[in-house]
């Protein structure tokens, strides 16, 4: 009885969908029919058990594969790492929470498998889709942006280049995964910038609808992350991006300083060595909490204690970087370099060396 051979990987990266994966796997095989695929579950460890779920799922079921990273996050990665375990020439990556509609991919499959595209993309903003619960104005103009900024950053003329759900295949995006910027902007629009030669795509109307269970995982800072992706792309080898977006958080730490050193020591007359240590204390804060935000924010410590002991780590870094910067500034002024320059070389060695601790220490992978 010779079964059709392995044609279709369905990367499915979870973070506590447990109670999404049976009802999901079952519609996945109500639209591709009982063999020829594959669903590969990428789980973070979730909390919720989806893991042992997807192990469950994979000893009933030989099409469902399940791997579980532990210590490990972030969306991006969970999906090059399903992308590469996979035997099967064509891979499509989608949600597991059911906003992603499975009876697409026989389309999608059908349009890379005979050369109508080089990646089926289903598109919430393309003729014929919908997306519930969003107000008309909002998305229009969201879909504008998006379009505009996808022409800048992959060139190619895309109407959700945030999309989830794709689908190409395996061996072009696996060439790919070496060029992937990597800091977790959004998969499908770093694939698509990081093609030596644009892609061609289709795009597939996709009725979004509400997820099943459990809650989103993802902020929809939609517009940043474009500027995250276009920034990487134009000046990421020349500055890495989060180096650079470190610094910024920085030099905005520094006006956090000033402005509550301003205010106890100018304005309610505390005395300067408590007020100077005061603002330092709120600049390492508010650096933290930034970062946390915006740096890192595909590795960001949530839960209580993930948070305060990341903070505490943090300003343990940012107390040796100090020292290191005003070592290397008090020696370079006794050279005779002026001290200006000395003190803007402290800067700078301090900022490299925090950089360098805290994403080992503080946000390591
Ligand atoms: N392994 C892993 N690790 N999976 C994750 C992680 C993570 O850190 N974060 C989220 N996921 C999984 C979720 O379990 C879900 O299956 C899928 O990724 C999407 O996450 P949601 O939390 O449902 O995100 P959303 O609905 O806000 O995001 C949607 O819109 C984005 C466009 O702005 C999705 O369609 C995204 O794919 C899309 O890019
Ligand atoms: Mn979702």
């Amino acid at each position: 009885m010779a079964s059709p051979s392995l044609t279709l990987a369905i990367v499915l990266p979870t973070l506590d969908e447990r109670d999404n994966l049976a009802p999901l796997i079952a519609r996945i095989a109500d639209a591709l029919g009982p063999d020829g695929w594959e669903a590969i579950v990428v789980d973070d460890a979730s909390p919720d058990g989806t893991a042992e779920e997807a192990r469950r799922l994979a000893r009933a079921d030989p099409r469902v594969r399940g791997i579980e990273r532990i210590g490990r996050r972030g969306l991006a990665s969970a999906a090059i790492e399903g992308i590469c375990a996979t035997a099967a020439p064509f891979v499509a990556v989608m949600d597991a929470d059911h906003q992603h509609d499975p009876a697409l991919l026989p389309a999608m499959l059908d349009a890379v498998q005979h050369g109508a595209c080089d990646v089926a993309v289903a598109s919430r903003f393309v003729a014929g889709a919908s997306l519930e619960g969003l107000p008309t104005a909002r998305r229009e103009k969201g879909s504008r942006l998006a379009n505009h900024l996808a022409r800048r950053i992959a060139g190619i003329e895309l109407t959700d280049p945030m999309s989830g759900y794709f689908l190409m295949e395996t061996a072009r995006a696996r060439a790919l995964v070496p060029r992937l910027s990597g800091i977790g902007f959004k998969i499908l629009l770093d694939l698509l910038a990081s093609a030596p030669a644009p892609l061609r795509v289709k795009e597939f109307p996709l009725q979004f609808g509400e997820r099943r269970s459990g809650t989103s995982k993802l902020d929809r800072a939609i517009a940043f992350d474009f500027l995250v992706g276009l920034y990487d792309k134009s000046f990421g080898r020349v500055v890495p991006t989060r180096f650079a977006l470190f610094g910024t958080v920085g030099g905005l730490g520094v006006l956090v300083h000033l402005a509550v050193l301003t205010l106890l020591y100018r304005a309610l007359g505390t005395a300067f060595l408590p007020a100077q240590a005061a603002a330092t204390f709120a600049a390492m804060t508010f650096n933290f909490w930034l970062n946390n935000w915006l740096t890192y924010r595909d590795r960001r410590l949530t839960g209580m204690v993930a948070f305060l002991r990341g903070w505490a780590a943090f300003c343990a870094t940012c107390a040796v970087g100090a020292v290191a910067n005003v070592a290397v500034a008090g020696l370079l002024k006794q050279q005779g370099l002026y001290w200006l320059l000395a003190a803007g070389a402290g800067i700078v060695v301090g900022a490299v060396w925090n950089y360098a601790l805290s994403s080992r220490f503080v946000w390591r992978r």
